[in-house]
């Protein structure tokens, strides 16, 4: 059997295929860059309806089949911008209905945390840093649970609007970590974690404040430095209450490799293990969605269509892990 996995919640929609055994066979994903400033949903939303065809499109010719090879069809049904959530589930109910297979509505943030499996990681704590999420997740008793998060924004976010103000291109995450590379000199700034949270608003007023007045390199690094400490603390914090040996990082700020080794630091210190699935697979793209969809499938789950409507503020506990 395979399954095509549709993710749309956001900036990118990717399609994905895994096969019977959630092996990923294709992941193909097309990302809206806006010409300035920050994502408007209803743009954002149109891109992924022109690209739609051409993605899935590929990611079907990848993965060496024909859309009648299908056996079941996944997509992320929340949380996300409503008009791009919309376009993701109307293509993904065509799909269903034309190829009457069974559908499934995903939850994007515990797709992130099931494609972990793939990398090895069994029952982790999951530091799961996304644009626009920043969660401390594990499963306890049946759901995924968020044992802190952020107050304000997510960090990727706060990242984004702080290159943004120095005129950098979306997304800037990628950016500063090449600026920060340039420079070891650590400017302090404001260091927020309340008990298992964090908030990133004040961090990112003073770093804005400093622009011009420091070298470029110095406040990139000393920005890294600041919020990912912050990560970390909160993610040890939750493996030494929950006495689990593992972490697994998620979602497309986990992509910097100075954020990996701090975390990983921090697990071998307390003889854990680190786990991160490759690039492809952490920031948004279809294959996680394909991925959890056959797990839930396996679990029972199917979506009938009346229930697949949408849902913006769907949360991570919000699911019963039933699989
Ligand atoms: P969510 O999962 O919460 O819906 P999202 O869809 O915006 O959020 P992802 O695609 O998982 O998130 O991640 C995008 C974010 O990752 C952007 O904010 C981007 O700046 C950030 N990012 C990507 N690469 C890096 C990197 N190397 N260092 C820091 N941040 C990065
Ligand atoms: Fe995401």
């Amino acid at each position: 059997m395979f399954v095509l996995g549709l993710e749309g919640t956001a900036h990118t929609f990717g399609a994905g295929v895994v096969d019977g055994e959630g092996k990923v066979i294709s992941n193909v994903r097309d990302m809206y860059r806006p010409p300035s400033g920050g994502i408007h949903p209803r743009e954002a939303a149109n891109h992924h309806a022109a690209v739609l065809h051409t993605v899935v499109g590929e990611s079907l010719e990848k993965a060496g089949i024909a859309a009648r090879d299908l056996g079941l069809v996944a997509f992320s049904q929340g949380p996300g911008l409503g008009p791009c959530l919309r376009s993701t589930a109307t293509a993904a109910r065509a799909l269903s209905l034309w190829l009457d297979i069974p559908l499934i509505g995903v939850n994007h943030c515990v797709a992130h945390l099931e494609i972990g499996k793939i990398v090895g990681a069994t029952d982790p704590i999951l530091l799961y840093a996304s644009g626009a999420n920043t969660q401390v997740i594990a499963k306890a008793k049946g759901r995924y649970r968020v044992f802190g998060e952020t107050q304000d924004i997510g960090v990727g976010n706060m990242l984004d609007k702080f290159g943004r103000m120095l005129g950098m291109p979306f997304p800037a995450g990628p950016k500063i970590e090449k600026m920060a590379l340039k420079s070891d000199e650590y400017i302090p700034l404001p260091y927020s974690v309340k008990g298992m949270d964090v908030a990133f608003s004040g961090v990112l007023t003073a770093a804005l404040s400093k622009k011009g007045k420091v070298p470029l390199g110095s406040l990139c690094h000393s920005l890294q430095e600041t919020v990912f400490a912050m990560l970390t603390e909160v993610t040890e914090r939750a493996m030494a209450h929950t006495e689990k040996k593992e972490v697994l990082l998620g979602g497309g700020v986990a992509m910097n490799r100075r954020l990996q080794q701090m975390v990983r630091t921090m697990a071998e210190e307390r003889d854990g293990d680190f786990f991160v699935p490759e690039g492809g697979l952490l920031v948004d793209n279809g294959a996680m969605i394909a991925f959890t969809g056959l797990e839930m499938y396996k679990g029972g789950i199917t979506t009938p269509i009346k229930q697949s409507q949408v849902n913006q503020n769907y949360r991570t506990d919000d699911v019963e892990v039933k699989w």
